[in-house]
């Protein structure tokens, strides 16, 4: 069996985890040229939040990123994480908007396409899948690892098996709140192995300290490569660092071979970074960099527990933090027990806040109830009837079962109308960023400024900041921003 091969992580998800996705491309521009000659089987360099932070609060237009980093690492396969039918928004997008961005990302030179979804649920995948293969990249089914009564082995080997069918050309097992622990890694490995018959690539987080374990054990049960980033964008909530893992590797039969010059370069990288993090101190956090075993406990991504004390401190019920972390396994019973991961993270937690602070059901946001009724995709497990039939009642609209962007009309016309009506540049690259993020496009070519840095929102120094959930409440009416968007609730007396 071949070695495995190392991907590096640290010009997207290293920073995004530690840094509040705040790395600039000129902070990236002299070590992208290094990383190329190292050996990477890919250098993560675009994707997640990357695209709505650098528009946000860079103001970088996201495809000058990727060309700029692509002249500058053109030998190495580059990667990125795209949420399925979300691209890298939080809502579903029309079939030929998802066509179209992806074309676009390997016309400015994206390889490989890390393709998800927040439900695990594969038809939400289907047109991202074929999308990157019709433009002749690699399309990476992934798979969100999570834990509750429905996600165990079968479950997983028989989601891969569902992904190989739509063409996928590896499957990646994504573990964002770094949870697995290394024995189920390795089982997980083997069982999709088996089941798809595809290479099978590891992504994790060492926020619980488990990451760099679980890699060993993924390695040596046959995993072909694993995320890694390097110091100081690395561990703690980010990937675990390059140097580690090949020290934790060494003696294994599937050790990674890397030139001779490799560690030097990492020790020269991780010089350059340095100036870089402590540039970014206010979205660095200490606590980052420690392990947080608490998220072992909860079972919760590390960037939902910081996004949640500050939740709670709006809603005033900070005293009832652990009344609220035992009521996310309560709403994810009900939803079908989705994973945690941008937006049903965000989703489940605001929930699970407003069933301790309104009582149970009392006040359901916008999204759960969408999510009840179909309009994310389908969930893990079946919705709670009750809870489906309440939020049907509540929000006058019907249960679907079809897959939710083939409800959504072909949009780039109606996208190029509405650029030009603006006055903005109609191209085909900012029909599909206006899809996403409209008023940051327009900000963009206003030559707004990018709002001042801060690590203020919601609290959390981490990728939540730019999705986060807050509420603002005066008498018995709530503001309620949810990923951007502003919703006016009426609290019901009790
Ligand atoms: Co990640």
């Amino acid at each position: 069996m071949k070695p495995a091969t190392l991907n590096c992580t640290v010009l997207r998800d290293g920073h995004q985890s530690l840094a509040a996705t705040r790395m600039s491309t000129e902070q990236m521009l002299e070590i992208a040229p290094i990383l190329d000659t190292m050996g990477f089987s890919a250098l993560e360099t675009w994707g997640g939040a990357s695209i709505d932070s650098g528009l946000r609060f860079l103001g970088e237009h996201p495809f000058d990123r990727l060309d700029t980093l692509k002249k500058l690492a053109p030998n190495t396969p580059h990667m990125m994480l795209l949420r399925g039918q979300n691209l890298v928004g939080y809502t579903h997008y029309a079939d030929d908007v998802v066509e179209a961005f992806i074309k676009l990302s390997v016309k400015h030179g994206m390889n490989i396409f890390r393709i998800f979804d927040c439900l695990n649920d594969p038809e939400n995948m289907r047109t991202s899948i074929r999308a990157a293969k019709e433009a002749g990249a690699t399309a990476h089914g992934t798979i969100c690892y999570t834990t509750s009564p429905v996600h165990n082995l079968e479950y997983f080997a028989n989601l891969g098996r569902k992904i190989a069918e739509m063409g996928a050309d590896g499957i990646v097992i994504k573990d964002m709140a770094g949870l697995i622990p290394p024995s189920e890694t390795a089982a997980l490995v083997e069982a999709l192995k088996k089941s798809t018959n595809l290479p099978v690539w590891i992504h994790t987080h060492d926020t619980a300290g488990l990451g760099a374990g679980a890699y060993v054990a993924g390695i040596n049960a046959g995993a072909d490569a694993v995320d890694c980033s390097i110091a100081p964008f690395a561990n703690g909530t980010g990937q675990p660092d390059c140097m580690r893992m090949l020290a934790l590797l060494k003696g294994y039969d599937r050790c990674p071979v890397v030139a001779d010059d490799f560690k030097d370069k990492l020790t020269k990288i991780s010089e350059m970074l340095q100036p870089i993090y402590g540039s970014l101190s206010r979205f660095t956090s200490h606590k980052n960099e420690i392990v947080d075993s608490a998220t072992l406990l909860y079972q919760v991504p590390g960037g939902m527990l910081s996004n949640f004390r500050n939740q709670l401190k709006e809603l005033n019920i900070m005293d009832k933090f652990d009344e609220v972390m035992a009521e996310i396994p309560v709403v994810r019973k009900a939803l079908g027990w989705i994973p945690l991961v941008t937006p049903t993270s965000q989703i489940v937690g605001s929930q699970a806040a407003f069933n301790v602070k309104f009582g149970r059901w009392k006040q359901i946001t916008p999204q759960t109830m969408d999510v009840a009724l179909g309009y994310y995709g389908h969930t893990p497990a079946p919705v709670d009837p009750e809870l489906q039939a309440e939020c049907a009642k509540r929000s006058g609209k019907e249960v679907i079962t079809c897959r939710p962007a083939d409800r959504i009309k072909p949009g780039m016309q109606d996208l190029r109308d509405k650029l030009a009506a603006k006055g903005l540049p109609v191209t085909d690259e900012n029909c599909v960023i206006y899809a996403m993020f409209p008023q940051q496009l327009e900000d963009y070519y206003a030559g707004k400024k990018p709002e001042p840095p801060t690590n203020d929102n919601f609290g959390a120094p981490a990728a939540l900041t730019t999705v986060g959930v807050s509420a603002a409440i005066s008498g018995r009416n709530m503001k309620l921003n949810i990923m951007g968007r502003e919703y006016d609730v009426v609290i019901e007396e009790k």
